[in-house]
């Protein structure tokens, strides 16, 4: 049987954004399978909607899901934070983010991403782009795998793991996701091998983040989103770990200021205007029930912002 995946804080998202994307325009940045975009299209008969994904295989289950809307939908093949730098078409009155990957990746993909299977090592959103996960393993000097892993995983075991990583592969290169597990299993503590969660949880987390250059590109992405929006447009963002949030709430700061000329800078040149309206001090999570149903959304936080009009 295929597992699909669960939209996360579905409600939420139609709740916060809907005013906005009802009549309008909603550019899902992350649309994986397409589940939120299915629902606003089902939701809003008049909206339109533009999906991203990097990811063209899970595109294609998109395109086929959403097939139905016809011409209200287009996808387009991209990583977000380019698209949004380029785009120059009708201003959209909504953007959502639903940062992370899809059970389609851990479970269908076969590309390593989950610790659980024998997979090849390779994590790329991307089947065009140059780095795999097993050259970050096998090519990465200790010291650099080690920090990678402890800044992307906050794996505090991080140091053992790069050093039984390169131990073994002075052996042989390592190219699957099993061996690699097995690798950190007995790299770690034996307390810590039977914690909360799998020893090599934040150090897949951490492999698939240098791979897609994940956290790099989500500064960017939410200024350009607010950039292209309709003024009095949303913006909403769903984060899965603290790495992501921090960077989501420090740049909606930022944007929601009067001023935002560069501190060294001695006149404001920015006009004064906050750019945008921050609707939500502390992010918004999922309720028990939804944590019941559907475990991933126990850590997933919701933050969501209003684009300021320009006279005010
Ligand atoms: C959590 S899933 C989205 C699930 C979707 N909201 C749904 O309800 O079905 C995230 C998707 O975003 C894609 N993705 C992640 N980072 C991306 C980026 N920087 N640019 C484009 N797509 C990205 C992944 O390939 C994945 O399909």
């Amino acid at each position: 049987m295929e597992i699909q995946h669960v939209p996360v804080m579905s409600q939420e998202a139609l709740d916060y954004l809907g005013p906005a994307a009802q009549h309008g325009l909603l550019i899902d940045c992350t649309c994986g399978e397409g589940g939120h975009s299915e629902m606003f299209l089902r939701h809003f008969p008049t909206m339109r909607l533009i999906g991203l994904d990097r990811d063209t295989s899970i595109q294609q289950k998109a395109a086929q899901r959403l097939s139905v809307f016809g011409e209200r939908v287009s996808l387009v093949n991209t990583w977000f934070d380019s698209y949004l730098a380029s785009y120059d078409q009708a201003p959209p009155t909504a953007i959502l983010f639903d940062f992370g990957i899809s059970i389609f990746h851990y479970e269908e993909s076969r590309r390593g991403f989950s610790f659980r299977k024998d997979e090849p090592l390779d994590m790329r959103l991307d089947d065009t782009g140059e780095l795999s996960a097993a050259d970050i393993v096998n090519e990465y000097p200790e010291e650099r795998l080690a920090n990678v892993i402890y800044q992307y995983g906050e794996e505090r075991y991080s140091r053992r793991i790069a050093s039984a990583i390169c131990t073994q592969r002075r052996l042989q290169w390592i190219d699957s996701s099993k061996e690699l597990s097995e690798i950190i299993f007995h790299a770690v503590p034996k307390n810590y091998r039977y914690g909360r969660i799998h020893p090599a949880t934040r150090t897949f987390q951490a492999l698939r983040i240098e791979v897609n250059g994940e956290l790099d590109r989500i500064e960017r992405a939410i200024e350009e989103a607010v950039r292209i929006l309709a003024p009095g447009g949303r913006i909403g963002v769903i984060s899965f770990h603290s790495l992501e949030d921090r960077i989501v709430k420090q740049t909606f700061r930022r944007l929601a200021k009067p001023c935002i000329c560069p501190p060294e800078q001695l006149q404001c040149t920015c006009d004064g205007i906050p750019q945008l309206q921050l609707l939500n001090k502390k992010p918004v999570t999922a309720g028990r029930e939804e944590v019941m149903m559907n475990a991933p959304s126990r850590s997933a936080k919701f933050r969501f912002a209003r684009k300021t009009d320009k006279e005010q």
